[in-house]
């Protein structure tokens, strides 16, 4: 019996099979826009998502897991766990820029976060759209509750950047929309050339749909 170089084989086997073996990997899903194909859906570039989230009104490589061109002028980011959403608002604009998640008819019932920068201090606000015009006022003035965790903004060459998270059920029904793991999510958008959030949106709007990751 040659034992020594039997065990050799196998050790060697079992050092390859390590190296060969798949690293678990975020999936990345691959968003859909229903008004506005997107060239650069999907995976953002870099690395899988950085643990280090945090919402400081810059969006780096690797940040979100997806990201979503809804417009050439508007790339909305995200990850999903389980429990937290997170997104990142990237505009070419000065003005205000918005999401509003779950609509019934045109802007109504959405539960919209709105964000603007002004002399260099960003407003986020969790509002709900009460009508399919709006108006769309903070859920804190309707009764409810004020469930954005973290937010953030930046404004620098015209470029809008707005970053929050939440969780996923923020137990505020019926202001803020339940969220799912693995949920496709119909979402509106829209963007201002001005900082003041009560009139229309003058520089887009529209539709669209992105998957949260299945956690
Ligand atoms: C800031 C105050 C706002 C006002 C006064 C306003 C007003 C309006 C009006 C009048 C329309 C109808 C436009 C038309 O038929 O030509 C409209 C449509 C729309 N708005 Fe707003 N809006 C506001 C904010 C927002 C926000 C924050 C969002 C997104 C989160 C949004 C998303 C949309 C969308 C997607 C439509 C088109 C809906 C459709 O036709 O299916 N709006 N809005």
């Amino acid at each position: 019996m040659h034992l020594i170089p039997v065990l050799c084989i196998l050790c060697l086997c079992f050092a390859g099979a390590a190296c060969t073996g798949q690293q678990p990997q975020e999936a990345a899903p691959a968003p859909v826009a229903t008004t506005s194909p997107s060239p650069d859906g999907g995976a953002d570039p870099g690395a899988a998502p950085s643990p280090a989230w945090g919402a400081d009104g810059v969006i780096s490589n690797g940040e979100y897991a997806s990201r979503l061109a809804v417009s050439p002028g508007y790339t909305v980011h995200w990850r999903n766990d389980a429990d937290l959403l997170t997104m990142g608002l990237e505009a070419q604009t000065e003005g205000w820029v918005a999401v509003g998640f779950e609509p019934t008819t045109r802007m109504n019932g959405a539960d919209i976060v709105q964000g603007w920068v002004e002399d260099g201090e960003a407003t986020v606000q969790d509002q709900f759209s009460l009508g399919p015009t709006g108006p769309h006022p903070p859920d804190t003035d309707l009764g409810g509750t004020d469930d954005l965790l973290e937010r953030a903004g930046s404004e620098q060459n015209g470029t809008t950047v707005i970053e929050f998270s939440r969780r996923l059920d923020t137990g505020d029904a019926p202001y803020d929309t339940v969220l799912a793991p693995g949920q496709t999510v119909s979402i509106i958008w829209a963007l201002s050339s001005s900082d003041d959030p009560t009139p229309m949106h003058d520089a887009g709007w529209g539709s669209a749909e992105i998957t949260l990751v299945a956690a």
